[in-house]
Formats: structure tokens, C-alpha cells, sequence
């Protein structure tokens, strides 16, 4: 290195050279940090899920009810059998921002569960109708209940199932990610969306023990989750397809909904707050200038 300099020193094409050849590696370099890890290339690392259109996506996202609804649909008549949401009341359902059910689907809605109280005065606990303000009872009794049913693996609470999950979009897309505006947030519920409709047949050289399924989009790509969704399983009866990809959409837009139930008046907030940011700055900047116009510089 010193040699190239001094060379460099007393040849100026050889200075020119070495600055070409610096500035070359240093894009190499940037260029290699940019390019997507191929991950998925590898039979052991995941694929990375594919990106969904969501109505709540962007500052002026909203959730789609008439989705939001059927996505319940999903969820009570294929999900809650194993996945329990202990933070979700019956009441929530009839919310503003949410699937907004009338009081009395809600009411109707939570006395078509058992929901286990007491004691009672003679100190005994029993099952009695659920109330609105009653939050959904769990499938089963305790995680070893659980996991005694589905050989050993245990079906995680959906409360806030669609913000725990995620993947990383990779460099520099997760720099943007972060930004108002161009801001993304929806790695939960695609991932969610890619592993129902990722389950497909192992490749010839992977052995799944029992009770394990093969899911491209699940680290490590297996799960102890059978498929749960086939066509047609749930009735729809807003005329929406009654497919795989329909279900697992709506069903995911729901359990957002469920990790996020405040999102609109959020998202709202945040747009007043930035535009009185951008005024108030305004106004900082004249006044600075009418403060200041009387001093001579
Ligand atoms: C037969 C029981 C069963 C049903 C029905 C079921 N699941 Fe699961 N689910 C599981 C189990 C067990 C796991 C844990 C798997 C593991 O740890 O390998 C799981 C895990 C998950 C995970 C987490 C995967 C991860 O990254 O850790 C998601 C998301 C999920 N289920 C979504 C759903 C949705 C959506 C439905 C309804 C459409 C559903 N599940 C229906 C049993 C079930």
C-alpha cells in the first residue's frame, strides 16, 4: 500500500488508477449489501413472503369491515378450535373501527358460548350463557392440554399474533420502512397470508417427522400446523370467492384488526400532528424573519 502511494505520488494515471479502483470497490461493496439474500435459495432458510394489497395499509388506511367480518368468520369456524384470542370480548366486535356488529348479533353472538364462572354460594363453579362483556373462551383448558392435542406443538394466542410475526424486507428496504409515508408495516399479515397458502409437499430429499407439515414460509420451513383452510370450507354470505387465498386475506385483515383495534384513530392522529407540524414550522420560520429584520448583518 505505502509502495502504490508513493508510486501514485510521482505517477498522477496511477493515482487516478487507484481512486477508480476504490471507488469501484466501494460500490462493489454497496451493491452486494443491496442485492436481496437470496435465503430462499437454501433448502433450510425460509422464502420470503409475498407482498399483499391491504386496505389499512398507508397513512390513510382503513379496515375494510365487510372483510373484517368475514375474517371473524374464518377465525370461529376454522381457527378457534386450536388458536385461542384471550384479549378479544365478545363486546370489542360491535366497536367503532372494527367489524362493528350490532348489539344484538354481539349479544347473540356471546350467549352461544359457554363461559365457565363462579363459585357460586355453595361454592361450586359452573358454565353459564357468555355476556357481551365476556372476552372468547380458549380452546383448550391449559398449553399442556394443548400440546398433548397436537403432537407437541402448541397453537400460539392470536391476540397479537399479526404483529408478532414478521420478516425482515432486507437492505435498503427496511430503512424506508420506517418512514411516514412511505412507511411499511404489513410483514405480519402477508407472512400470515403466504403460510396458508405455502403448504405444499416436501421436496423429495426432506423427511418431516409425524405432525410436522412442510411450509416454504416458515423459518425453517416446517410447522406442526395442519393445513387448516381447503375451497369452500367457510360459507361466505357477501358473495366473496370462498377460496384459499380469499379466506387467508380476510382471516389475516381480522387478526390485525384484533393486534391493532386503534389503527384508524392512530393513523389519524398522526396525519393532524404532521400537518400542524408542517404550519407550525411555517409560522417559526416568518416570525424568525420578522424578529430578525431589524438587525443589521
Ligand atoms: C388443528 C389445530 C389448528 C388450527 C385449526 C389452526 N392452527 Fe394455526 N397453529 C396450530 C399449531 C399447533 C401451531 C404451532 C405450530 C408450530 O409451532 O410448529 C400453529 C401456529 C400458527 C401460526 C404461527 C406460525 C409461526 O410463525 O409460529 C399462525 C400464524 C397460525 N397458526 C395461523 C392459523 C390460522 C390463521 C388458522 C385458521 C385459518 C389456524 N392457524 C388454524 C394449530 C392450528
Amino acid at each position: 500500500m505505502l509502495d502504490a502511494r508513493k508510486n501514485a505520488e510521482q505517477d498522477p494515471s496511477m493515482k487516478r488508477r487507484l481512486t477508480f479502483s476504490l471507488i469501484s470497490g466501494v460500490a462493489l461493496a454497496l451493491a452486494a449489501l443491496a442485492a436481496p439474500a437470496h435465503a430462499s435459495d437454501s433448502p433450510k432458510h425460509e422464502e420470503k413472503p409475498n407482498r399483499q394489497e391491504w386496505s389499512f395499509a398507508g397513512v390513510f388506511g382503513r379496515y375494510d369491515k365487510a372483510q373484517l367480518r368475514r375474517g371473524f368468520k374464518v377465525y370461529k369456524e376454522v381457527c378457534s378450535s386450536c388458536h385461542s384470542i384471550k384479549m378479544l370480548a365478545f363486546r370489542n366486535l360491535g366497536q367503532p373501527g372494527g367489524p362493528e356488529f350490532s348489539e344484538k348479533e354481539v349479544a347473540e353472538l356471546a350467549a352461544s358460548y359457554k363461559i365457565k364462572d363462579g363459585p357460586n354460594d355453595t361454592g361450586e363453579y359452573f358454565d353459564r350463557p357468555g355476556r357481551p362483556s365476556d372476552r372468547f373462551p380458549p380452546p383448550f383448558a391449559n398449553e399442556q392440554a394443548a400440546r398433548a392435542a397436537m403432537s407437541g406443538a402448541y397453537p400460539p394466542d392470536m391476540s397479537v399474533l399479526a404483529k408478532a410475526r414478521g420478516y425482515s424486507r432486507g437492505f435498503p428496504t427496511f430503512l424506508f420502512d420506517a418512514l411516514p409515508g412511505l412507511a411499511y408495516q404489513e410483514h405480519g399479515v402477508d407472512y400470515i397470508v403466504s403460510l396458508m397458502e405455502g403448504y405444499s409437499d416436501p421436496p423429495p430429499d426432506v423427511k418431516l417427522p409425524t405432525g410436522q407439515f412442510y411450509d416454504p414460509y416458515v423459518p425453517g420451513r416446517r410447522i406442526g400446523m395442519p393445513p387448516p383452510l381447503a375451497d369452500g370450507s367457510v360459507t361466505y354470505d357477501d358473495g366473496a370467492p370462498q377460496t384459499i387465498d380469499q379466506y387467508s386475506k380476510d382471516v389475516a385483515a381480522f387478526l390485525m384488526w384484533v393486534a391493532e383495534p386503534h389503527l384508524e384513530t392512530r393513523k389519524r392522529i398522526g396525519l393532524g400532528v404532521l400537518s400542524f407540524l408542517i404550519v407550525f414550522a411555517g409560522l417559526l420560520y416568518f416570525t424568525k424573519r420578522k424578529i430578525w429584520s431589524n438587525v443589521a448583518h
